[in-house]
């Protein structure tokens, strides 16, 4: 039996689909390739360019497939642009979800972890957050991923489908083997945009928001390194497998760093000044976004290894400084 990996060409994805070839699986690959990139995928895995609201590619791939579980990154994922074009995010998030759980049902394909999001939760007050504090998305990419959770609640109740949302906080880093990483055209996540300044790609890093009520004025985030991610929906996929009920994990290290201290951090890596300029706060941004993750600690058995922010900043640097152009050559 086949673990059918959605989005296995994008960022999060890709570093899954090696983890899991490494762990000895048989992984089928489907993506659109509209984010994602045909050279991130693995060699061993099956691939299958589909789009998941196309429902004839979808069914075609799971009568042709033995899928015993589904992990789920097909998703837009990109906070500013969902205040921009919300619509692209229903349409992607939501009525891709919905198409992929008609397909599963009609399959009966039972057991799905997908990625969720820190932004379910908006603005919380108190640190570190847990799964069971309030969510109220204060952006629509977040809003999506809620919808998706509760889309999965009922289509559970109804159809006995079982579900594990793994909400990641900031994820970032590259495989330990410089082999793949991360690469979103235009790039707008913090680390591999600071790090196109040494790369020579960009002159200096904008600063969104130099007033929030933090240490030095800028959000606080928790870094996770992404392989770390990976092994959590290796270990969540397995907790199904085992017969696991519906549940709902924090991914993240429990630590936050303003956005000064993560420029500072890579200033220190790749021995450049990079230069950074304050520029007016982005849309739809919560001041801090810190996790606790002691329950997938205590239920998946799951224990991030790279918990240093320097490591997991190399790592990244380590597949920039080689790709400077992502996935695309020259
Ligand atoms: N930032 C800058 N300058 C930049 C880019 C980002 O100052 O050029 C700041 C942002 O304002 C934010 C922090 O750096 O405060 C991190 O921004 P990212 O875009 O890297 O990440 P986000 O926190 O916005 O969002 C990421 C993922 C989401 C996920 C969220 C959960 O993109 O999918 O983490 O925290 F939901």
């Amino acid at each position: 039996m086949a673990i059918l990996v959605l989005g296995g060409a994008g960022y999060i994805g890709s570093h899954t689909v090696y983890e899991l070839i490494d762990a000895g699986r048989d992984v089928v690959v489907a993506d659109n390739l509209q984010t994602g990139f045909r050279a991130a995928v693995h060699p061993k895995a099956r691939f299958y360019e589909l789009d998941i609201r196309d429902r004839p590619a979808l069914d075609a791939l799971f009568e042709r497939e033995s899928i015993e579980g589904v992990i789920h990154f097909a998703a837009s994922s990109q906070v500013g642009e969902s205040m921009t074009d919300p619509l692209k995010y229903y349409d992607n998030n939501l009525c891709g979800t919905m198409v992929l759980l008609q397909s599963m049902v009609a399959h009966q394909v039972g057991k799905i972890v997908f990625s969720s999001t820190a932004a379910t939760y908006g603005e919380r007050s108190q640190m570190p957050i847990l799964e069971s504090d309030r969510t109220e998305p204060t952006n629509c990419y977040g809003e999506t991923k809620l919808s998706m959770e509760r889309m999965m609640g009922w289509v559970s109740r109804a159809h006995g489908l079982r579900y594990v949302a793994l909400r990641y906080f900031n994820a970032c880093g590259a495989h330990p083997s410089g082999s793949i990483g991360e690469a979103h055209d235009p790039e707008t996540h913090l680390v591999p945009v600071i790090l196109q300044v040494p790369n020579g790609r960009r002159a200096a890093v904008s600063v969104f928001g130099g007033d929030y009520p933090t240490k030095d004025g800028t959000c606080v985030r928790d870094y996770i390194h992404v392989t770390d991610l990976a092994q959590a929906h290796i270990l969540a996929l397995d907790y199904l497998l085992r017969g696991g009920e519906n549940n709902v994990f924090n991914l993240g290290n429990g630590v936050g760093f303003t956005v000064r201290e993560v420029i500072e951090c890579a200033r220190a890596v790749t021995g450049h000044p990079i230069p950074a300029e304050l520029s007016p706060r982005r849309a739809g941004d919560p001041a801090q976004l810190v996790a606790s993750s002691e329950k997938a600690k205590a239920v998946l058995g799951w224990r991030p290894r790279y918990n240093d922010l320097e490591t997991i900043v190399a790592s990244a640097w380590n597949w920039h400084k080689n790709h400077p152009n992502g996935y695309q050559e020259g």
